[in-house]
């Protein structure tokens, strides 16, 4: 296993319901697991606008919503839609292994 390939287990499926979330800490950092459209993401849990965690936002049609201001960030690549933020999330891979949720362990780079 190359450095960097190393998943962990974070959830069980019934965890995460469509459209919902949990609120994960992977090695001291906060991450948000979502589901949406059946698929199953991992965002880092703190806005690229004002660092506020996004647990709480909506979640629909793969997108979130932070609670705070509004800014609207893709779960598929961390990229938010417009303003107040500019920056994207860092995402993480999930993967799902006989009704365990896993992430990879090292963020993708945002974007
Ligand atoms: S803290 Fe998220 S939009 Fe401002």
């Amino acid at each position: 296993m190359n450095e960097g390939d190393e998943f962990l287990t974070v959830a069980r499926v019934q965890d995460v319901p469509e459209n919902g979330q949990k609120t994960i800490s992977v090695d001291g950092k906060s991450v948000l697991l979502c589901k949406s459209e059946g698929q199953y993401f991992a965002v880092q849990n703190r806005c690229t606008h004002d660092m506020e965690p996004l647990t709480g936002g909506v979640v629909r049609k793969c997108t979130i919503v932070c609670p705070i201001h509004g800014a609207r960030f893709s779960l598929r690549n961390g990229v938010p839609f417009g303003p107040p933020a500019f920056e994207a999330l860092a995402v993480y891979e999930v993967r799902v292994e006989g009704g365990a949720i896993q992430i990879g362990r090292d963020p993708k780079p945002a974007g």
